[in-house]
């Protein structure tokens, strides 16, 4: 199956679906290893691990190679956290072509404006897009799209940037009918309340997705119950990841030894399974020359 078919299936399915953030090819390698469906590959991660800033610092292209060995390295669907596409209609057209040349299973986008700031820092002072623009930047990307399966999420930040119930029920309406294939409700707050209070009036007009980063403590049993279609867990490879190299750099530093630290840290052999080493090993017999001296000819 294709991994678009496969991203549409998980926003559609009836049960609740999860998503695993990654930020590069050896964590997406790992989330699909642990048995994920599918790929967030989250903005906040991806800039975080080039050491910038989630502002679109890293260019749109930069990303897109991130993406590229990301979907290499693995089978499953990638779901692409695009912020605000970018730019405007045009460019997110343009970025759903270039997704859709690497394997990419759909995009997410989010009604503010480019350059974004992450969703969790100051965002009650953030503008939001014009309905009627990000609209029809939702229209021109699935216009674009050549794989009837490709999904575009659209994001809604209207509770994020301190707007209630009614603008976000406005603009879920209006990225409907625009061609969205699911809406991303998002919510800062450290209860479900905002996006329960939504999923009670949207009343299933198209899946919803939503991130819990906030709101962790809400057991995972209380979105199935809403209807929630798909939860994302959107940056835990990334903390996870900061705390182990934070505590061995440190260790290291003062240790002045290898010593101690050996059985905090993965082998080296694991590296190369994750890396597919053997594969490669497999082939050299296979193609390289058995005896080098003959100059590349083997028989
Ligand atoms: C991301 O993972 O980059 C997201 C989710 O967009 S959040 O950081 O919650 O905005
Ligand atoms: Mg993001």
């Amino acid at each position: 199956m294709k991994k678009t078919s496969l991203l549409k299936e998980i926003i559609q399915s009836q049960s609740l679906e999860f998503l695993m953030e990654a930020h590069n090819g050896l964590s997406a390698k790992i989330v699909e290893e642990a048995g994920f469906k599918g790929i967030w590959a989250s903005g906040l991660s991806i800039s975080a691990s080039m050491g910038v800033r989630d502002n679109n610092e890293a260019s749109w292209t930069q990303v897109l190679d991130v993406l590229e060995f990301m979907s290499d390295a693995t089978s499953i669907p990638i779901l692409l956290d695009g912020d605000t596409g970018y730019g405007n209609f045009n460019n997110a057209r343009r970025l759903v072509k270039k997704l859709e040349q690497r394997q990419i299973a759909g995009v997410c986008i989010e009604d503010k404006l480019f350059p974004k700031t992450n969703s969790f820092i100051n965002g009650s002072a953030q503008p939001l897009a014009d309905i009627e623009e990000f609209s029809g930047k939702i229209k021109a990307m699935k216009d674009a799209q050549q794989d009837d399966d490709f999904s575009v999420i659209a994001r809604v930040e209207a509770f994020i940037t301190g707007w209630g119930l009614e603008e976000a029920l406005r603009r879920s309406e209006a990225y409907r009918k625009a061609g969205a294939d699911a809406i991303l409700m998002h919510s800062k707050r450290s209860d479900i309340t905002e996006i329960e209070a939504f999923l009670k009036e949207w009343n299933g007009r198209l899946p919803v997705v939503i991130v819990p980063t906030k709101y962790y403590a809400v057991p995972t049993q209380r979105f199935q119950e809403l209807g929630v279609s798909v939860a994302i867990w959107a940056n835990h490879n990334l903390r996870a990841s900061l705390g182990a190299m934070q505590s061995i750099s440190k260790q290291i530093f003062e240790e002045q030894s290898l010593k101690q630290a050996e059985s905090k840290v993965a082998t080296v052999d694991e590296i190369f399974r994750l890396q597919g080493a053997e594969e490669l090993q497999e082939a050299e017999l296979k193609y390289l020359p058995s005896d080098p001296e003959q100059g590349g000819h083997s028989s």
